[in-house]
């Protein structure tokens, strides 16, 4: 039911992600032309990362505060890709159900206020609300498989919400576009962030593919290596 799921991130040497500290080192479009290559019918980020990159400035307010509670999943429309954002109490405000060409879709938890709702569905956004107190991606990503047929999802961070995908089992692949920089900053996230500390071992990959693009950039790719015990 689920999509293949395959994380696409551009990283310093160090394992940074600050896309405004590694333009100074990266070919421009380069992210967008190796990802385009993944052939994912949608993308999905973190809250951080659209507020930074895609949403409006201001948040939303809600005029009631009256979470939402359980609801059906919302579809406005069915569209050929999708952008995804993951914000568990509705704070991206948006102007409309189109970003850069994808159809939006907003994972929300139940605490999303009913007004935030309203306002998506009058914008003609989908919805999809998932998890009591914060975002169930697991069963997320189950209803953008069932809803909205999205095969192949790439995962664009930042680190939290990859962190949390990973931590959940989500990841099948990692694409990463390793840069030549380091950042070396202790604040800045790295590509997988957030994830328990009482999980001590690293997550087994396997190389799929190694190439240079460009003078000096690797644009690694690996398959997350699952338990025999492990489903999709
Ligand atoms: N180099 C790259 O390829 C690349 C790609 C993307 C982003 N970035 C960079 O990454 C940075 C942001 O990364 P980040 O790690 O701070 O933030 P992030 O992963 O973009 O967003 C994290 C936020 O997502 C929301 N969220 C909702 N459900 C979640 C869940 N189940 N688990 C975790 N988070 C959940 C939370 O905010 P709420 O609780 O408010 O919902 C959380 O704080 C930016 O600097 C951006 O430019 C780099």
């Amino acid at each position: 039911m689920r999509p293949y799921i395959i994380c696409h991130m551009v990283s310093s040497v160090d394992g940074k992600i600050d896309g405004a500290a590694l333009s100074a080192v990266m070919g421009k479009g380069e992210y967008e032309a190796t990802g385009a290559k993944l052939h994912g019918d949608a993308w999905i980020c973190g809250r951080t990362t659209m507020q930074q990159h895609f949403a409006e400035d201001k948040p939303f307010v809600s005029a009631s505060n009256k979470p939402a509670g359980p609801r059906p999943v919302f579809v406005a429309r069915r569209a050929k890709s999708y952008a995804i954002s993951v914000d568990t109490l509705g704070k991206l405000r948006w102007p409309d159900g189109d970003l850069d060409g994808d159809h939006l879709i907003c994972v929300v938890s139940e605490q999303a206020p009913q007004d935030y709702l309203a306002m998506l569905r009058e914008k003609g956004i989908s919805y999809i609300v998932s998890g009591k107190t914060s975002v169930d991606v697991a069963n997320a990503v189950n209803q953008l498989g069932k809803h909205f047929r999205i095969r192949t999802l790439l995962l664009e961070g930042g680190g939290h919400i990859n962190g949390a995908f990973l931590q959940a089992g989500l990841v099948d692949e990692v694409s990463l576009l390793l840069v030549p920089g380091i950042d070396g900053r202790h604040d800045i996230p790295a590509v997988f962030d957030g994830v328990s500390p009482s999980r001590k071992r690293a997550v087994p990959l396997k190389l799929k593919s190694v190439g240079q693009r460009g003078r000096d950039t690797l644009w690694i790719r690996y398959e997350v290596v699952r338990s025999k015990t492990a489903k999709r």
